[in-house]
Protein backbone atom coordinates (compact mmCIF):
# COMPACT_ATOMS: atom_id res chain seq x y z
CA UNK A 1 0.00 0.00 0.00
CA UNK A 2 2.13 3.08 -1.33
CA UNK A 3 -0.12 5.86 -0.37
CA UNK A 4 -0.99 6.37 3.51
CA UNK A 5 -3.13 8.84 5.38
CA UNK A 6 -2.15 9.65 8.80
CA UNK A 7 -4.31 11.88 11.09
CA UNK A 8 -6.15 13.00 13.97
CA UNK A 9 -9.53 11.20 14.60
CA UNK A 10 -10.09 13.30 17.76
CA UNK A 11 -8.88 16.88 19.10
CA UNK A 12 -5.64 16.82 17.88
CA UNK A 13 -2.72 15.76 20.19
CA UNK A 14 -3.78 12.15 19.59
CA UNK A 15 0.18 11.06 19.46
CA UNK A 16 0.44 11.40 15.47
CA UNK A 17 4.06 12.88 15.55
CA UNK A 18 4.76 9.33 17.18
CA UNK A 19 3.11 7.24 14.82
CA UNK A 20 4.20 9.23 11.47
CA UNK A 21 7.42 8.78 12.63
CA UNK A 22 7.59 5.00 12.67
CA UNK A 23 6.14 4.48 9.58
CA UNK A 24 8.40 7.61 8.38
CA UNK A 25 11.44 4.53 8.71
CA UNK A 26 9.62 2.87 6.50
CA UNK A 27 8.77 5.61 3.88
CA UNK A 28 10.10 7.54 0.95
CA UNK A 29 8.43 10.36 1.67
CA UNK A 30 6.30 12.39 4.13
CA UNK A 31 4.06 15.37 3.43
CA UNK A 32 2.13 17.68 5.44
CA UNK A 33 -0.81 19.11 3.64
CA UNK A 34 -2.51 21.82 6.09
CA UNK A 35 -2.45 23.93 9.05
CA UNK A 36 0.68 25.31 10.48
CA UNK A 37 2.66 25.98 13.52
CA UNK A 38 -0.75 25.44 15.48
CA UNK A 39 0.76 21.89 15.36
CA UNK A 40 2.55 20.70 17.87
CA UNK A 41 3.95 16.69 17.12
CA UNK A 42 6.10 15.41 19.55
CA UNK A 43 8.97 12.47 18.27
CA UNK A 44 11.00 10.73 21.00
CA UNK A 45 13.68 8.54 19.54
CA UNK A 46 16.65 7.17 20.83
CA UNK A 47 16.24 9.13 24.61
CA UNK A 48 16.03 12.43 22.60
CA UNK A 49 12.75 14.76 22.30
CA UNK A 50 12.05 16.08 19.13
CA UNK A 51 9.12 19.03 19.03
CA UNK A 52 8.16 19.78 15.35
CA UNK A 53 5.45 21.98 14.30
CA UNK A 54 5.67 22.81 10.62
CA UNK A 55 8.61 20.28 9.31
CA UNK A 56 7.05 16.96 8.91
CA UNK A 57 7.76 14.42 11.02
CA UNK A 58 10.18 12.45 8.26
CA UNK A 59 12.87 14.58 9.14
CA UNK A 60 14.04 12.65 11.44
CA UNK A 61 14.84 9.67 9.09
CA UNK A 62 17.79 10.50 6.83
CA UNK A 63 16.76 8.75 3.87
CA UNK A 64 12.95 10.15 3.65
CA UNK A 65 12.07 13.27 1.41
CA UNK A 66 9.80 16.12 3.55
CA UNK A 67 6.94 18.12 2.07
CA UNK A 68 5.41 21.15 3.12
CA UNK A 69 2.43 21.04 0.76
CA UNK A 70 0.07 23.76 -1.11
CA UNK A 71 -2.20 24.24 2.21
CA UNK A 72 -0.20 24.67 4.68
CA UNK A 73 0.18 27.99 6.32
CA UNK A 74 3.86 28.40 6.93
CA UNK A 75 5.03 30.93 9.57
CA UNK A 76 9.43 31.43 7.89
CA UNK A 77 10.73 32.69 11.38
CA UNK A 78 9.03 29.91 12.80
CA UNK A 79 10.13 27.67 10.09
CA UNK A 80 13.49 28.48 9.99
CA UNK A 81 13.76 28.08 13.67
CA UNK A 82 12.97 24.61 13.45
CA UNK A 83 15.42 24.27 10.85
CA UNK A 84 18.21 25.54 12.35
CA UNK A 85 17.34 23.59 15.91
CA UNK A 86 17.52 20.01 14.03
CA UNK A 87 20.83 21.22 12.48
CA UNK A 88 21.76 22.00 15.35
CA UNK A 89 21.14 18.44 16.42
CA UNK A 90 22.89 16.81 13.30
CA UNK A 91 19.49 16.89 11.13
CA UNK A 92 20.09 17.51 7.89
CA UNK A 93 17.27 19.25 5.60
CA UNK A 94 18.71 18.72 1.97
CA UNK A 95 15.16 16.52 1.89
CA UNK A 96 13.21 19.32 3.03
CA UNK A 97 10.67 20.78 -0.14
CA UNK A 98 7.97 24.09 0.06
CA UNK A 99 5.67 24.15 -2.06
CA UNK A 100 5.36 27.59 -4.06
CA UNK A 101 1.35 27.61 -3.66
CA UNK A 102 1.66 27.87 -0.03
CA UNK A 103 0.69 30.53 1.78
CA UNK A 104 3.01 32.67 4.25
CA UNK A 105 2.00 33.75 8.04
CA UNK A 106 2.82 37.44 8.64
CA UNK A 107 3.16 39.88 12.01
CA UNK A 108 -0.18 41.17 10.96
CA UNK A 109 -1.67 37.27 11.10
CA UNK A 110 -0.76 36.88 14.09
CA UNK A 111 -1.50 40.39 15.64
CA UNK A 112 -5.09 39.98 14.48
CA UNK A 113 -5.33 36.54 15.65
CA UNK A 114 -4.57 37.98 19.30
CA UNK A 115 -6.77 40.99 18.91
CA UNK A 116 -9.99 39.36 17.08
CA UNK A 117 -9.52 36.14 20.41
CA UNK A 118 -9.36 39.34 22.85
CA UNK A 119 -11.95 40.93 21.13
CA UNK A 120 -14.16 38.08 21.55
CA UNK A 121 -14.08 38.23 25.19
CA UNK A 122 -15.14 35.51 27.34
CA UNK A 123 -16.54 33.85 24.22
CA UNK A 124 -12.86 33.22 22.27
CA UNK A 125 -12.41 30.47 20.42
CA UNK A 126 -9.15 29.78 22.52
CA UNK A 127 -7.18 29.89 19.49
CA UNK A 128 -3.24 29.11 19.60
CA UNK A 129 -2.60 32.57 18.17
CA UNK A 130 -0.49 31.66 15.68
CA UNK A 131 -1.62 33.76 13.22
CA UNK A 132 -3.34 30.64 11.61
CA UNK A 133 -7.21 31.72 10.83
CA UNK A 134 -6.19 35.43 9.74
CA UNK A 135 -3.30 33.60 6.98
CA UNK A 136 -6.54 31.69 6.09
CA UNK A 137 -9.17 34.21 5.92
CA UNK A 138 -6.63 36.10 3.69
CA UNK A 139 -6.22 33.32 1.19
CA UNK A 140 -10.09 32.80 1.19
CA UNK A 141 -10.33 36.39 0.14
CA UNK A 142 -7.55 36.18 -2.40
CA UNK A 143 -5.42 38.74 -0.72
CA UNK A 144 -2.29 36.36 0.67
CA UNK A 145 1.04 36.05 -0.27
CA UNK A 146 2.25 32.57 -1.31
CA UNK A 147 5.69 31.23 -1.66
CA UNK A 148 6.55 31.88 -4.93
CA UNK A 149 6.00 35.90 -4.53
CA UNK A 150 7.34 35.51 -0.90
CA UNK A 151 10.90 34.60 -2.61
CA UNK A 152 10.96 37.45 -5.63
CA UNK A 153 12.28 40.41 -3.58
CA UNK A 154 10.48 42.72 -5.53
CA UNK A 155 7.34 41.27 -5.80
CA UNK A 156 7.11 40.59 -2.43
CA UNK A 157 7.97 44.50 -1.31
CA UNK A 158 5.18 45.55 -3.26
CA UNK A 159 2.87 42.71 -2.15
CA UNK A 160 3.97 43.12 1.84
CA UNK A 161 3.87 47.20 1.96
CA UNK A 162 0.01 46.82 0.61
CA UNK A 163 -0.97 44.22 2.68
CA UNK A 164 0.59 45.83 5.96
CA UNK A 165 -1.01 48.75 5.06
CA UNK A 166 -4.39 47.04 4.77
CA UNK A 167 -3.94 45.34 7.65
CA UNK A 168 -2.80 48.40 9.99
CA UNK A 169 -6.06 49.64 9.16
CA UNK A 170 -8.00 47.22 10.16
CA UNK A 171 -5.51 46.94 13.36
CA UNK A 172 -5.44 50.76 14.20
CA UNK A 173 -9.52 51.71 13.26
CA UNK A 174 -11.19 48.36 14.02
CA UNK A 175 -9.11 47.12 17.19
CA UNK A 176 -7.86 50.14 18.41
CA UNK A 177 -4.28 48.12 18.24
CA UNK A 178 -0.67 49.85 17.39
CA UNK A 179 0.24 50.00 13.50
CA UNK A 180 3.24 47.80 12.18
CA UNK A 181 6.17 48.56 10.95
CA UNK A 182 6.10 47.75 7.54
CA UNK A 183 9.86 47.91 6.09
CA UNK A 184 10.90 46.62 9.39
CA UNK A 185 9.03 43.18 8.37
CA UNK A 186 9.95 43.72 4.77
CA UNK A 187 13.81 44.01 5.92
CA UNK A 188 13.26 41.13 8.53
CA UNK A 189 11.28 38.83 6.15
CA UNK A 190 13.56 39.09 3.10
CA UNK A 191 16.36 37.61 4.96
CA UNK A 192 13.85 34.65 5.56
CA UNK A 193 12.50 34.53 1.80
CA UNK A 194 16.58 34.32 0.76
CA UNK A 195 16.77 31.13 3.17
CA UNK A 196 13.65 29.53 1.72
CA UNK A 197 13.97 30.29 -1.86
CA UNK A 198 15.92 27.11 -2.59
CA UNK A 199 13.88 24.51 -1.19
CA UNK A 200 10.29 25.89 -3.49
CA UNK A 201 9.34 24.05 -5.91
CA UNK A 202 5.50 22.57 -7.08
CA UNK A 203 5.68 19.65 -4.40
CA UNK A 204 2.23 18.55 -6.35
CA UNK A 205 4.55 17.10 -9.12
CA UNK A 206 6.91 15.39 -6.61
CA UNK A 207 4.35 13.47 -4.48
CA UNK A 208 2.69 12.65 -8.07
CA UNK A 209 5.76 11.04 -9.67
CA UNK A 210 6.45 9.20 -6.04
CA UNK A 211 2.98 7.61 -5.71
CA UNK A 212 3.07 6.88 -9.68
CA UNK A 213 6.59 5.31 -9.23
CA UNK A 214 5.71 3.00 -6.81
CA UNK A 215 7.21 4.99 -3.98
CA UNK A 216 5.86 4.63 -0.11
CA UNK A 217 4.63 8.28 0.47
CA UNK A 218 2.69 9.06 3.92
CA UNK A 219 0.26 11.86 4.30
CA UNK A 220 1.21 13.29 7.68
CA UNK A 221 -2.07 14.99 9.73
CA UNK A 222 -2.36 17.72 11.82
CA UNK A 223 -4.71 18.86 13.86
CA UNK A 224 -7.73 16.41 14.40
CA UNK A 225 -11.15 15.59 12.85
CA UNK A 226 -13.11 17.20 15.51
CA UNK A 227 -10.98 20.52 14.74
CA UNK A 228 -11.66 20.26 11.05
CA UNK A 229 -13.61 23.55 10.00
CA UNK A 230 -16.46 21.95 8.64
CA UNK A 231 -16.91 18.57 10.47
CA UNK A 232 -15.89 19.85 13.69
CA UNK A 233 -17.06 21.35 16.74
CA UNK A 234 -17.50 24.84 14.94
CA UNK A 235 -16.72 27.64 15.39
CA UNK A 236 -14.38 25.91 18.34
CA UNK A 237 -12.49 24.61 15.25
CA UNK A 238 -9.16 25.54 13.42
CA UNK A 239 -9.56 27.11 10.24
CA UNK A 240 -8.42 24.17 7.33
CA UNK A 241 -9.15 20.58 7.00
CA UNK A 242 -7.43 17.79 9.00
CA UNK A 243 -9.82 15.31 7.49
CA UNK A 244 -8.67 13.27 5.13
CA UNK A 245 -10.46 15.16 2.04
CA UNK A 246 -8.05 18.28 3.13
CA UNK A 247 -5.09 16.10 2.60
CA UNK A 248 -6.13 15.79 -0.87
CA UNK A 249 -7.07 19.16 -1.73
CA UNK A 250 -4.08 20.55 0.49
CA UNK A 251 -1.00 18.17 -1.27
CA UNK A 252 -3.09 17.99 -4.21
CA UNK A 253 -3.18 14.46 -4.51
CA UNK A 254 -6.35 12.89 -6.33
CA UNK A 255 -8.68 10.47 -3.76
CA UNK A 256 -7.91 7.35 -5.94
CA UNK A 257 -3.94 7.79 -5.30
CA UNK A 258 -4.19 6.85 -1.51
CA UNK A 259 -4.68 3.79 -0.57
CA UNK A 260 -5.09 3.70 3.44
CA UNK A 261 -6.00 6.05 6.02
CA UNK A 262 -5.45 5.09 9.61
CA UNK A 263 -7.20 7.29 12.40
CA UNK A 264 -4.91 7.90 15.25
CA UNK A 265 -7.04 8.34 18.44
CA UNK A 266 -6.09 8.68 22.04
CA UNK A 267 -7.36 5.83 24.47
CA UNK A 268 -9.00 8.48 26.24
CA UNK A 269 -9.95 11.66 25.17
CA UNK A 270 -8.18 15.75 25.03
CA UNK A 271 -9.06 19.19 23.97
CA UNK A 272 -6.55 22.30 24.23
CA UNK A 273 -8.61 25.25 23.55
CA UNK A 274 -12.15 26.18 24.29
CA UNK A 275 -15.56 24.27 22.68
CA UNK A 276 -17.73 21.17 23.50
CA UNK A 277 -16.62 18.24 25.08
CA UNK A 278 -19.02 15.81 26.31
CA UNK A 279 -17.49 13.33 28.14
CA UNK A 280 -14.86 16.00 29.91
CA UNK A 281 -13.73 14.57 33.22
CA UNK A 282 -13.75 18.34 35.49
CA UNK A 283 -12.76 15.65 38.33
CA UNK A 284 -9.41 13.72 40.25
CA UNK A 285 -9.72 11.02 37.64
CA UNK A 286 -9.53 13.97 34.87
CA UNK A 287 -6.53 15.43 36.82
CA UNK A 288 -5.08 12.28 37.25
CA UNK A 289 -5.03 11.23 33.30
CA UNK A 290 -4.03 14.91 32.55
CA UNK A 291 -0.71 14.37 34.87
CA UNK A 292 -0.06 10.65 34.39
CA UNK A 293 -0.06 11.50 30.56
CA UNK A 294 1.15 14.58 30.66
CA UNK A 295 -1.05 16.38 29.31
CA UNK A 296 0.48 19.86 28.72
CA UNK A 297 -0.32 21.55 24.77
CA UNK A 298 2.86 20.73 22.84
CA UNK A 299 2.58 24.34 20.97
CA UNK A 300 1.37 26.47 23.44
CA UNK A 301 2.10 24.64 27.31
CA UNK A 302 -1.84 25.09 27.93
CA UNK A 303 -3.19 22.66 30.08
CA UNK A 304 -5.45 19.77 28.13
CA UNK A 305 -8.88 19.03 29.54
CA UNK A 306 -9.16 15.46 29.55
CA UNK A 307 -12.54 12.86 29.57
CA UNK A 308 -12.94 9.27 28.74
CA UNK A 309 -13.18 7.87 25.01
CA UNK A 310 -15.75 9.09 23.10
CA UNK A 311 -17.24 6.29 20.73
CA UNK A 312 -19.36 9.00 18.99
CA UNK A 313 -16.55 11.04 17.80
CA UNK A 314 -14.59 8.57 16.60
CA UNK A 315 -17.88 6.51 14.71
CA UNK A 316 -17.98 10.33 13.10
CA UNK A 317 -14.34 10.47 12.35
CA UNK A 318 -14.00 6.59 11.28
CA UNK A 319 -17.00 7.92 8.66
CA UNK A 320 -15.74 11.46 7.49
CA UNK A 321 -11.95 10.43 6.84
CA UNK A 322 -13.05 6.83 5.60
CA UNK A 323 -10.67 5.08 8.43
CA UNK A 324 -8.67 1.79 7.37
CA UNK A 325 -8.02 1.19 10.81
CA UNK A 326 -7.27 3.41 13.95
CA UNK A 327 -3.94 3.47 16.21
CA UNK A 328 -5.16 3.79 20.25
CA UNK A 329 -2.59 5.71 21.51
CA UNK A 330 -1.69 5.95 25.50
CA UNK A 331 -3.39 3.09 26.92
CA UNK A 332 -0.48 3.12 29.77
CA UNK A 333 -2.03 6.52 31.40
CA UNK A 334 -5.06 4.55 31.96
CA UNK A 335 -3.01 2.54 34.44
CA UNK A 336 -4.16 2.76 37.76
CA UNK A 337 -8.23 3.53 37.45
CA UNK A 338 -10.38 0.98 38.60
CA UNK A 339 -13.04 1.30 35.82
CA UNK A 340 -12.45 2.45 32.84
CA UNK A 341 -15.46 4.30 31.30
CA UNK A 342 -16.23 4.08 27.27
CA UNK A 343 -18.93 6.48 25.97
CA UNK A 344 -21.23 4.49 23.62
CA UNK A 345 -23.60 7.03 22.76
CA UNK A 346 -25.84 10.18 24.11
CA UNK A 347 -28.97 10.66 24.90
CA UNK A 348 -30.97 14.13 24.36
CA UNK A 349 -34.48 14.39 25.87
CA UNK A 350 -34.23 10.85 26.77
CA UNK A 351 -33.78 9.94 23.39
CA UNK A 352 -30.70 7.97 22.44
CA UNK A 353 -28.67 10.09 19.72
CA UNK A 354 -25.55 7.87 18.08
CA UNK A 355 -24.02 10.58 15.78
CA UNK A 356 -22.73 13.77 16.43
CA UNK A 357 -24.94 16.49 15.94
CA UNK A 358 -23.80 19.29 13.83
CA UNK A 359 -25.25 21.90 16.14
CA UNK A 360 -23.73 22.97 19.04
CA UNK A 361 -27.09 23.96 20.83
CA UNK A 362 -28.41 20.06 20.50
CA UNK A 363 -25.11 18.64 21.98
CA UNK A 364 -25.37 20.79 24.48
CA UNK A 365 -28.66 18.98 25.65
CA UNK A 366 -26.68 15.61 25.19
CA UNK A 367 -25.72 13.74 27.64
CA UNK A 368 -23.29 10.62 27.60
CA UNK A 369 -24.37 7.31 28.14
CA UNK A 370 -21.50 5.04 29.19
CA UNK A 371 -20.52 1.40 29.38
CA UNK A 372 -17.90 0.77 32.52
CA UNK A 373 -14.92 -1.54 32.08
CA UNK A 374 -13.06 -2.69 34.68
CA UNK A 375 -9.12 -1.17 34.77
CA UNK A 376 -5.96 -2.62 35.06
CA UNK A 377 -3.43 -1.63 37.57
CA UNK A 378 -0.22 -3.14 35.85
CA UNK A 379 2.54 -0.91 34.31
CA UNK A 380 1.99 -2.03 30.32
CA UNK A 381 4.81 0.03 29.04
CA UNK A 382 7.06 -2.40 28.76
CA UNK A 383 4.79 -4.93 26.78
CA UNK A 384 4.97 -5.51 23.47
CA UNK A 385 2.76 -7.87 22.33
CA UNK A 386 -0.96 -7.42 22.22
CA UNK A 387 -1.45 -11.64 24.22
CA UNK A 388 0.28 -10.16 27.22
CA UNK A 389 -1.20 -7.05 28.02
CA UNK A 390 -3.58 -7.70 30.94
CA UNK A 391 -6.90 -8.74 30.33
CA UNK A 392 -8.59 -6.11 31.54
CA UNK A 393 -6.61 -3.41 28.77
CA UNK A 394 -7.57 -5.87 26.59
CA UNK A 395 -10.97 -6.33 26.78
CA UNK A 396 -10.77 -2.27 26.61
CA UNK A 397 -9.35 -2.07 23.27
CA UNK A 398 -11.55 -4.87 21.79
CA UNK A 399 -14.69 -2.85 23.11
CA UNK A 400 -13.36 0.04 21.52
CA UNK A 401 -13.13 -1.62 18.21
CA UNK A 402 -16.51 -2.78 18.39
CA UNK A 403 -17.91 0.11 19.24
CA UNK A 404 -15.77 2.57 16.54
CA UNK A 405 -16.56 -0.35 14.42
CA UNK A 406 -13.19 0.00 12.81
CA UNK A 407 -10.02 -2.40 13.27
CA UNK A 408 -7.44 -1.18 15.72
CA UNK A 409 -4.43 -1.96 14.11
CA UNK A 410 -1.72 -0.64 17.05
CA UNK A 411 -1.84 0.54 20.39
CA UNK A 412 0.29 2.45 22.15
CA UNK A 413 1.90 1.86 25.41
CA UNK A 414 4.50 5.05 26.05
CA UNK A 415 5.71 7.63 23.59
CA UNK A 416 8.97 6.27 22.72
CA UNK A 417 9.37 5.01 18.96
CA UNK A 418 9.71 1.43 20.29
CA UNK A 419 6.51 1.65 22.78
CA UNK A 420 3.90 0.30 20.10
CA UNK A 421 1.97 -2.81 19.97
CA UNK A 422 1.10 -3.33 16.69
CA UNK A 423 -1.54 -5.97 16.41
P1 LIG B 1 0.38 15.04 18.04
O1 LIG B 1 0.11 16.49 17.95
O2 LIG B 1 -0.79 14.22 17.64
O3 LIG B 1 1.62 14.60 17.34
O4 LIG B 1 0.59 14.72 19.60
P2 LIG B 1 1.46 15.59 20.65
O5 LIG B 1 2.88 15.32 20.42
O6 LIG B 1 1.00 16.99 20.68
O7 LIG B 1 0.94 14.95 22.02
C1 LIG B 1 1.03 13.59 22.29
C2 LIG B 1 1.88 13.39 23.54
O8 LIG B 1 1.76 12.05 23.97
C3 LIG B 1 3.37 13.60 23.30
O9 LIG B 1 3.94 14.09 24.47
C4 LIG B 1 3.87 12.19 23.01
O10 LIG B 1 5.24 12.01 23.32
C5 LIG B 1 3.02 11.38 23.94
N1 LIG B 1 2.69 10.01 23.50
C6 LIG B 1 2.42 9.54 22.27
N2 LIG B 1 2.06 8.24 22.32
C7 LIG B 1 2.09 7.88 23.63
C8 LIG B 1 1.77 6.68 24.33
O11 LIG B 1 1.38 5.67 23.78
N3 LIG B 1 1.92 6.72 25.70
C9 LIG B 1 2.34 7.85 26.37
N4 LIG B 1 2.44 7.81 27.68
N5 LIG B 1 2.63 8.99 25.73
C10 LIG B 1 2.51 9.01 24.39
P1 LIG C 1 -1.73 18.96 16.57
O1 LIG C 1 -1.32 18.80 15.14
C1 LIG C 1 -4.67 20.43 19.45
C2 LIG C 1 -6.88 24.07 18.39
C3 LIG C 1 -6.61 25.28 19.26
C4 LIG C 1 -7.96 25.93 19.23
C5 LIG C 1 -8.42 25.68 17.79
C6 LIG C 1 -8.18 26.86 16.85
O2 LIG C 1 -0.61 19.14 17.52
O3 LIG C 1 -2.69 17.89 16.97
P2 LIG C 1 -5.97 27.79 15.72
O4 LIG C 1 -4.73 28.38 16.33
O5 LIG C 1 -5.73 26.59 14.87
O6 LIG C 1 -6.81 28.82 15.03
O7 LIG C 1 -6.84 27.32 16.99
O8 LIG C 1 -7.69 24.56 17.33
N1 LIG C 1 -5.69 23.44 17.77
C7 LIG C 1 -5.13 22.30 18.21
N2 LIG C 1 -5.41 21.54 19.29
N3 LIG C 1 -3.69 20.05 18.60
C8 LIG C 1 -3.40 20.80 17.50
O9 LIG C 1 -2.52 20.39 16.57
C9 LIG C 1 -4.10 21.99 17.28
N4 LIG C 1 -4.06 22.96 16.34
C10 LIG C 1 -5.04 23.82 16.64
O10 LIG C 1 -6.23 24.91 20.56
O11 LIG C 1 -8.86 25.24 20.07
MG1 LIG D 1 0.12 18.19 19.17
Amino acid sequence: MPAKVVLGAQWGDEGKGKIIDIYANRSDMVVRSQGGNNAGHTVITGGKTYKLHLIPSGILNPKTENIIGPGVVIDPKVLLEEADSLLAAGIGLEKLYIDARAHVIFPWHIELDALSEDARGGSDIGTTRRGIGPAYMDKAERSGIRMHDFVKPEKFEKLARAQCEAKNAVITKVYCGKALDASAIIAEYSEYAARLAPMVRDTTVTVYDAVKAGKKVLFEGAQGTLLDLDMGTYPYVTSSHPVSGGVCVGAGVGPTLIDECVGVAKAYTTRVGKGPFPTELNDEIGEQIRTRGGEFGTTTGRPRRCGWFDAVILRLSVRVNGLTSVVVNKLDTLSGLETLRICTGYTRGGQPVADFPADLDELEECSPVYMDMPGFDEDITGIRRFEDLPQAAKDYIRELEKQIGCPVFAVGVGPDRSQLIEL
